[in-house]
Order: C-alpha cells, then sequence, then structure tokens
C-alpha cells in the first residue's frame, strides 16, 4: 500500500481572527484538487484553526496543560467536531468518500505524555475505498485528565505506523521561509534553520512553525510544506514548498 497523509493547516480552512469561522472558499479550493487527484491510500488530518485554537485557549488547555473539566473536554472537542463534519461535507459534495476519525475516542498518551494511536481501523477504511480524515482534538492524558493533541502529531503518528510514502502539510505559507521571506527548498537539520524559526511565540497551542519542523525531522519520510495553491502538485507526485527530511 502506498499511502499519502496530507494535513490540512487550521488557518487555511478556517479564518483564524474568528471564533468558529470556516474559510469556506479556500476550503473548497482545497477539496476540488483532493477531488482531481484521485489519489489511493490517502489519509487527510486536519488542524483547529478558530475552531480548536479559540476553545482550548478559552479553557487553558494545551498539549502539556491538561483539564478534567467535562465543559471544557465538550467545548474542545464539539469544536473540532463541528469543523470536521464542516471538512467531511465539503468532500461529500465532491464525491469523496471521506469518513471522520475522532481522535478522542481512538488516542491516549500515557504519563510521559507519549501519545498512542491505533491505526487499524485507518487501514481497513482505505483497504475499503475511503478516505479517513482525523483532526486535531483532545485526548485523554494520564495523570492530566485531556491534553490537546495536534494535528502534526497525528500525521506524525499514521504516517509512522502506514509507512507512507508521501507526507504533506497545506499552510498558508508557500513553505517555510528565510530572512527574505523565500521559501527554503529543502532542511534537513533542525539547527540549519533554527535562527529563522526561533521559537515560536505565536497564540497557537501546539507550537507553530518551529514545532511542526521539528516533528517531521523526526519522521522517517520525507515531508512537504506547501500552500493551498500547491495541494494539486503535491498530489501529483511534485515537490511543491519545502521538503523536510531528517
Ligand atoms: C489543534 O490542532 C487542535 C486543537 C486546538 C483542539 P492543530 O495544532 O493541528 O491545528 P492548526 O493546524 O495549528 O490550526
Amino acid at each position: 500500500m502506498s499511502v499519502t497523509v496530507l494535513k490540512l493547516g487550521g488557518s487555511v480552512i478556517t479564518n483564524k481572527d474568528r471564533a468558529d469561522t470556516l474559510d469556506g472558499e479556500t476550503l473548497g479550493h482545497v477539496a476540488d484538487a483532493i477531488s482531481d487527484a484521485a489519489v489511493h491510500d490517502l489519509v487527510l488530518v486536519h488542524g483547529g484553526g478558530s475552531f480548536g485554537h479559540h476553545h482550548a485557549n478559552e479553557h487553558n488547555v494545551s498539549k502539556t496543560t491538561g483539564s478534567r473539566d467535562i465543559e471544557a473536554v465538550i467545548d474542545i472537542h464539539g469544536a473540532m467536531k463541528t469543523l470536521n463534519e464542516f471538512v467531511l461535507s465539503r468532500l461529500h459534495d465532491r464525491g469523496i468518500s471521506a469518513v471522520p476519525v475522532h481522535p478522542f475516542s481512538v488516542a491516549v498518551r500515557d504519563a510521559d505524555a507519549s501519545l498512542t494511536l491505533p491505526t487499524g481501523q485507518i487501514e481497513t477504511m482505505l483497504d475499503e475505498g475511503f478516505v479517513p480524515v482525523l483532526h486535531g482534538d483532545v485526548v485523554a492524558h494520564e495523570g492530566e485528565g485531556v491534553t490537546v493533541v495536534s494535528g502534526d502529531e497525528l500525521v506524525v503518528s499514521v504516517a509512522s505506523h502506514l509507512d507512507a510514502d508521501r507526507v504533506g502539510f497545506c499552510s498558508t505559507v508557500p513553505g517555510v521561509l528565510d530572512e527574505a521571506d523565500e521559501v527554503i527548498p529543502e532542511i534537513t537539520t533542525y539547527e540549519s534553520v533554527a535562527d529563522v524559526l526561533g521559537e515560536s511565540e505565536s497564540t497557537d497551542v501546539t507550537g507553530g512553525m518551529a514545532g511542526k519542523v521539528r516533528s517531521l525531522l523526526e519522521l522517517g519520510a520525507p515531508a512537504s510544506i506547501f500552500g493551498p495553491d500547491d495541494v494539486s502538485a503535491f498530489l501529483a507526485d511534485e515537490n511543491p514548498g519545502t521538503r523536510i527530511h531528517g
């Protein structure tokens, strides 16, 4: 099986400045590109954008700070399920057999915060011709209640379990940018780009670009970061944006 994992960044498919607001136009374009490419064995993962991050911030829940407050749990998980339904329906409109996989129901973090995500159901969904659509979520976390799991973590986990051949991140930027705002075509070590990325100081509860590059360097397969206009190129086996391999 030659698996492709594609993450749709939350900022791409939502309007990050307004809580619970979809960027329906960009989501539509991305869904068109996915439908036109018709690749087999595609796993989609989407981020939280103004749905997940807004609610996680409100309840002070992050990847490391947990909560046992049922209102917080249901609020964050519910917002992500709502966004997931929007994504699914745009895909269904284009004839894609997209099905939801809610990480809260299947994944877990142990006391060391390491994530376990079973993938047997995802493999069978692929074998049966479905397109599983995962999303950033909350997960039960030993000793913490629940914490946030980012789409990036899910991509890394799914891609390594399924031995993915291609891993792509559709972001709002056309790739990782250098000081002159030019796309860096290739990254093989964190040190080589540490100055440009700095430490993430955005309000993003899951770490922004620095965190993304770090986690992708740990991945066995090469990964690409590119903008919404390059989804077609990525799915056509090209290497748009920045290619990251450790
Ligand atoms: C965040 O997922 C999920 C929640 C905050 C619940 P991501 O970290 O993958 O989201 P984006 O892509 O940065 O918006």
